[in-house]
């Protein structure tokens, strides 16, 4: 008995001497497993006399469930210890302000088509494109540029190396200088397959080989063509009018046409809107209050297409007339929200975007821009 009782304090001081769950499984399995102690202990019952047996068997059965229970009582120790390490290592300070996310912004650029696709398709007009790698034909000669003529060095052209399976001046490569080209291939296309009217607006990069704080090599421009029977100079002026008085939310935002010459449309205009210098040299844009001097700045180009132009597509000019004009969507978008360095729309900076984009959810509304 004496023995059993010194086992008894031997195994309990080798249960709670297992500081960890694996070293308590150790424990067991020597004490209680097949070749255990207590499992040995019991195998020698058998040799016992009847009376010895009676009474060592009840003590060992009193021990093993003793021991096991010991064992029990210090794995769950054992594991409330580990939770309670895992617990204090790994808490999550719920007061804390999250991070702020970061946020991406829509491009004013994007911005600005967005706007002028919703106000022309309330127009009527639907949306058209055009390749950025142009060739002569659809870029100059088909919009009344001729050979050699010094219209063809008012735009600063990129040309491509020469395409050796391309031959001739109507081939040549070259990055598109204007978004007029997407007339030509707007034009050619409906004549080939039916007839006017067509009344498209088109949006895109356009190259030039010029960089300053106006100018970057890279620019956008967007496009107007109307073409249909009886179509007049009343039409461009009562369109681009209203296009700029919404685009700019200015209901009474002075408008003036003032002629110009470009080759592939007479008469040609180019369109100047209102403004006022503050006294701080900032500008805004609107009529002249009674004694401040109305200014004007020119916003883009318009005109009545040429009846080369037209001719050139496949329409005839006799039939059909039409409208067109053309502008930078960096300088409208620069006037609308105040951007001041041109370059700054392509440097990429996300700290750029941040102050002058649009939040995805919350842009001002696309017509209105308010
Ligand atoms: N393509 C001209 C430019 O880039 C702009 C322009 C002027 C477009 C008159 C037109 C137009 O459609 O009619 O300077």
């Amino acid at each position: 008995m004496s023995d059993i009782n010194a086992l008894k304090t031997e195994l309990s001081t080798e249960i709670e001497a297992a500081t960890d769950l694996a070293a308590l499984d150790e424990v067991r399995v020597s004490v209680l497993g097949k070749k255990g102690r207590i499992t040995a202990l019991m195998k020698t019952l058998g040799r016992m006399d009847p009376e010895e047996r009676k009474t060592t068997g009840q003590a060992l059965n009193v021990l093993k469930d003793e021991i096991a229970a010991l064992i029990k009582r210090q794995e769950s120790a054992l594991k409330k210890q580990a939770m309670d390490v895992r617990l204090a290592s790994e808490t999550l300070d719920i007061s804390l302000p999250p991070r702020p996310e970061r946020k991406g912004h829509v491009h004013p650029i994007s911005q600005t088509i967005e706007e002028m696709v919703t106000i022309f398709a309330s127009m009527g007009f639907s949306v058209a494109e055009g390749p950025d790698i142009e060739d002569d034909w659809h870029n100059f000669t088909a919009l009344n540029f001729p050979p050699g003529h010094p219209a063809r060095e008012m735009q600063d052209t990129f040309f491509l190396p020469d395409d050796e399976s391309e031959q001739g001046e109507r081939a040549k490569k070259l990055l598109r200088t204007h978004t007029s080209s997407v007339q030509i291939r707007n034009m050619t296309e409906i004549a080939k397959t039916g007839a006017p009217p067509i009344k498209t607006i088109c949006f895109g990069r356009t190259y030039r080989s010029d960089y300053d704080m106006t100018h970057t090599p890279m620019f956008h421009q967007m496009e107007c063509l109307f073409i249909d029977k009886d179509v007049t100079m009343a039409h461009l002026k009562g369109c681009l009018t209203d296009f700029v008085r919404t685009f700019f939310a200015l209901d009474d935002l002075p408008v003036r046409f003032r002629p110009s010459f470009f080759p592939f449309v007479e008469p040609g205009a180019e369109v100047d809107i209102g403004y006022v210098k503050n006294k701080d040299g900032s500008i805004k844009l609107g009529k002249a209050p009674e004694g401040q001097e109305q200014k004007w700045m020119e916003i883009l180009g318009s005109g009545m297409v040429h009846p080369n132009v037209l001719k050139n597509c496949g329409i005839d000019p006799e039939e059909y007339q039409g409208f067109a004009f053309g502008c930078g969507i960096e300088r409208i978008a620069m006037l609308k929200y105040g951007i001041p360095d041109l370059r700054t729309f392509f440097d990429c900076d996300v700290r750029w975007l941040a102050h002058y984009g649009f939040s995805s959810i919350d842009r001002p509304n696309a017509a209105t821009g308010q």
